[in-house]
């Protein structure tokens, strides 16, 4: 797809969107359109209820003097109440309307709107995101789509007044979405093509766009001591891997950087907890945390971001086996700590111990911030698609990403820590055990994570519910959602740059 934003309206064929506010007050182009069809518009628009409400939209076909085809109305609602998030999500409605319907070019018309809380080059670029958020799409292993059912949109041109300042946001926006896409990728490629070994060699691409890579396997992990992360992939055949990634883009070099941490389980069956059978598929995605940390470093490194950051993430499989870890079993990680595993299946903080204590241990960062889809239990505190939950030992880093989060749509929802949730994870025979007893199952979870954090700032994002979506909406179709790479972008620029 291409999206390009333009000084004036040049339409040949295709759909032209133009815009109605609160009251049935029309747009410029609206008023052109309407005085030009001797009031089509308005007639179109009484005939229908339709009243300019935010999301509303109305496509009528366009009358033969016109140089296009249809013509859609867009509802703004009040302008002075706009977001940069409503309209992103304008942009992703239009496109999930259109896409597949036989039209290839779209045309939005933008006005100078008097009074819209957004400026001109905010809302084109609102738009343009939303556009190119709701056009992803995964294609790569279908061979027998009918030719109806495939994307026919290929263009989607903006007309504003503010086309370069527009043009000069989209070009870091575009980085951001890019890296979005790549998240996406990795959470929707199937455990058998993308596994410890092959996630590792997709991170290595990164190196194009000028960040460092460095990709350790067992026999270095070992070395360091990092055997609570490995005994998560004693029962898989494919190697376990920690990637880690280094942005330098701050002017000062030697500053802090910011650590970013992921869970890269690229398949959960439970190990020897196997998991029951119905929607194991879905465990493809237990590598979510992992993707939205090397989608942030894409995005970050992309958009050429003046911060310091590293990204590390553990790449394992938990599979069930002969070799595989047993409940029961004590390991001892690589901050000197034992664990006793009594559930398989509580992997992912096993996996995170070892990343944690080896991230602060190298880079002393300023801020670590891991995520991971760590618990079922997030789902059931928070449902799914709206807040992931955020756990932190520091107030100033949790209103940060709060208001990232508010800011970039990626919302976060703060949750407890305390010394009597984490006196539940003390173990009778290890320093600690690897789960807690039925209840508050998601902040336990971040208790254990906590400690491996040796007292640096941070934060723990858990993301279970927020990766995967059942549901179509305004910025994706079903499937894998993207979700953190906007949040971490969000968070860098307000806060870094
Ligand atoms: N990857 C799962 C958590 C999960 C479940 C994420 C469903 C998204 C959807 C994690 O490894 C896990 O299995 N957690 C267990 C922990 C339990 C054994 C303490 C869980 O949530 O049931
Ligand atoms: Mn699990
Ligand atoms: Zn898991």
């Amino acid at each position: 797809m291409k999206y390009s934003f333009a000084p004036q309206l040049e339409t040949k064929s295709g759909m032209l969107a133009v815009f109605v506010s609160d009251d049935n007050t029309l747009s410029n182009t609206a008023k052109h359109l309407d005085t030009a069809t001797n009031g089509a518009l308005r007639k179109a628009i009484k005939a229908q209820r339709f009243d300019g409400k935010f999301g509303q939209t109305m496509v009528i076909p366009a009358p033969t003097n016109l140089d296009v085809d249809l013509i859609v109305l867009v509802g703004l609602g009040k302008l002075d109440k706009l977001t940069n998030d409503k309209v992103t999500k304008l942009g992703g409605g239009l496109v999930a309307r259109l896409q597949s319907n036989g039209i290839e070019d779209l045309t939005i018309a933008l006005d100078d709107f008097d009074g819209c809380a957004l400026s001109g080059e905010a809302f084109a670029v609102a738009i343009a995101s939303g556009a190119k958020l709701r056009a992803y799409r995964f294609d790569k292993y279908r061979t027998k789509e009918k030719a109806d059912k495939k994307p026919s949109l290929k263009n989607v041109t903006i007309q504003t007044n503010a086309h370069d300042a527009a043009t000069t946001l989209w070009q870091t926006r575009d980085k951001v979405l890019d890296g979005v896409y790549m998240a996406r990728d990795l959470v929707t490629e199937p455990g058998n093509i993308i596994h410890p070994v092959t996630f590792a060699k997709e991170i290595e691409t990164l190196e194009s766009l000028g960040v460092k890579v460095e990709i350790l396997g067992e026999k270095e992990m070992a070395d360091l001591g990092m055997h609570s992360l490995l005994g998560v992939g004693l029962g898989s055949v494919h190697e376990s891997k920690m990637a880690i990634m280094h942005w330098s883009g701050a002017d000062d070099k030697d500053q802090a950087p910011v650590a970013f941490v992921g869970k890269g389980v690229t398949f959960d069956t439970g190990g020897i907890s196997l998991k029951p059978g119905a929607n194991m598929d879905e465990m493809k995605f237990d590598m979510g945390g992992a993707a939205i940390v090397v989608g942030a470093m894409k995005a970050l490194a992309g958009r050429k971001a003046k911060a310091n950051i590293v990204g590390l993430v553990g790449l394992v499989e938990n599979m069930p086996d002969g070799k595989a870890q047993r409940p029961g079993d004590v390991v001892t990680s690589m901050s000197g700590q034992t664990i006793e595993i009594l559930n398989t299946d509580a992997e992912g903080r096993l996996v995170l111990a070892d990343v944690l204590w080896y991230a602060q241990d190298r880079f002393n960062p300023s801020y670590m911030i891991d995520f991971a889809t760590l618990t079922g239990a997030m789902i059931v505190s928070l449902g799914t698609d709206q807040y992931a939950g955020l756990f932190s030992n520091d107030d100033g880093l949790s209103d940060m990403l709060t208001k990232a989060g508010q800011n970039s749509g990626d919302k976060v929802w703060r949750m407890p820590l305390s010394d009597e949730y984490d006196a539940l994870i003390d173990s009778q025979i290890a320093d600690m055990k690897n789960i807690g007893g039925p209840a508050a199952g998601s902040i336990t979870a971040a208790q254990f994570l906590q400690r491996f954090t040796n007292k640096t700032k941070w934060a723990h994002v858990d993301v279970a519910g927020t990766v995967w979506s059942k549901k179509s909406t305004k910025t994706w179709e079903k499937g894998a959602t993207g979700y953190g790479v906007q949040l971490l972008d969000a968070f860098i620029h307000e806060n870094f740059e």
